[in-house]
């Protein structure tokens, strides 16, 4: 859990330090307060990167050449002291008790982020990358080889492509593709059963907030399923030399929503589409915890945005049923308290850049 969070020169923060509380930390203040900014220091202090922007300068205050985020993260009965900074060239460089590391995986590792925000629909709409980053992330954190084989299955493709726009001879190909076969099969399979362990956790949260719709998360591995990667290898050997690109395969793994028939984005409404995103991301969370006892940190911004009275205070009690560290964002602070049980641990108001706690 993430005890302390101190950012400078942070989108539009020149200093701001919050002393986090275990449990439901409530974060509200006016809109371009900078509500989302806390929460996406947070996630860069994890991720190394922002939720908001590929281009990552932009979080840095537009006054400044760098900006840093430290914070204290209680994880493996330790606290650690882990701090990023951002310049304006692109450098990130990144501190985790005194010693500097190169390693992003490192940083994830230590503090494992859910995060949900208006934008989270993309996983549901946008192309697969953004649903695999969503699996790779739970496979990642369970699977401890799987950062080591997917970055070496990664590597063989783009060796593979570059021989293949090169026409090099089959002969040249061969022991790649072993190699890569092998890899593949390996990577394809992990992923395989998180998703089945996750379809488990999955069912009772998805009956609590869409009890009506029968909701189906399937596995695509990226490839035929009647057939071994080699055999499609084989098969779509001229294909791929013809495209200059390997047309099938693990990098094409993707998660198909659907409810009934139909892909979940024409099956629901927005406050629906919501709901399932939430789920997805609790139901991670809460595996993690059973497979590893990791504990995730979710952050949600604007969280009663989109959704009734009734089904707040259903995802509420749903993210504290997880024991995880909550940092939630509201534009009104009755929105939120209104639907818990008992009052947040923690209430900081946020105005112009500025961030007081609430006694
Ligand atoms: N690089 C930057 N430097 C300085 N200010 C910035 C930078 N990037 C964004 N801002 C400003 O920071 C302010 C806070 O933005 P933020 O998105 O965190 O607000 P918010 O509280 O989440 O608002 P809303 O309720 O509308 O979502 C905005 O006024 C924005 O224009
Ligand atoms: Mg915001």
């Amino acid at each position: 859990m993430l005890k302390q969070l101190h950012c400078s020169n942070f989108r539009n923060f020149s200093s701001a330090h919050l002393q986090l509380a275990d449990g439901l930390n409530l974060i509200y203040g006016a809109n371009g307060s900078g509500k989302t900014s806390i929460l996406e220091a947070a996630y860069f202090l994890g991720m190394g990167r922002s939720f908001r922007s590929h281009l990552s300068q932009r979080i840095i205050n537009t006054q400044h050449s760098e900006c840093t985020v430290f914070g204290q993260v209680f994880f493996a009965e330790e606290l650690n002291k882990i701090g990023i900074r951002r310049q304006r060239s692109g450098n990130n460089e990144i501190r985790i008790n005194g010693e500097n590391t190169k390693g992003l995986a490192q940083l994830t590792a230590i503090l494992p982020i859910q995060i949900i925000t208006p934008e989270s629909f993309a996983i549901l709409f946008e192309g697969p990358k953004a649903r695999r980053q969503f699996m790779d992330w739970g496979v990642f954190h369970s699977q401890p080889t799987f950062h080591r084989l997917w970055a070496a299955t990664k590597r063989l493709l783009k060796q593979r492509n570059a021989l293949l726009k090169s026409q090099s001879s089959p002969a040249m190909l061969n022991p790649w593709d072993k190699e890569l076969i092998n890899l593949a099969e390996q990577v394809s399979s992990l992923r395989n059963n998180y998703i089945a362990s996750l379809n488990e956790v999955l069912k009772g949260i998805i009956e609590q907030f869409l009890p009506d719709k029968n909701v189906v998360v399937s596995y695509y591995q990226g490839w035929d399923k009647t057939l071994s990667y080699q055999e499609v290898l084989a098969k779509q050997n001229q294909r791929d030399r013809e495209l200059g690109y390997t047309v099938s395969g693990p990098h094409k793994a993707d998660l198909r929503l659907k409810v009934g028939n139909m892909p979940a984005q024409d099956a629901l409404s927005r406050g629906q589409l919501k709901l399932l995103v939430c789920a997805l991301r609790i139901a991670q969370g809460q595996l993690l915890a059973q497979q590893t006892g990791k504990d995730s940190i979710y952050l949600v911004d604007d969280l009663p945005s989109e959704l009734d009275a009734k089904h707040r205070g259903l995802l509420l009690s749903q993210l504290q049923l997880t024991q995880a560290q909550i940092l939630v964002t509201a534009i009104e602070p009755s929105a939120i308290i209104d639907s818990l049980s008992q009052p947040p641990s923690k209430m900081f108001h946020v105005e112009q850049g500025k961030v007081v706690e609430q006694k």
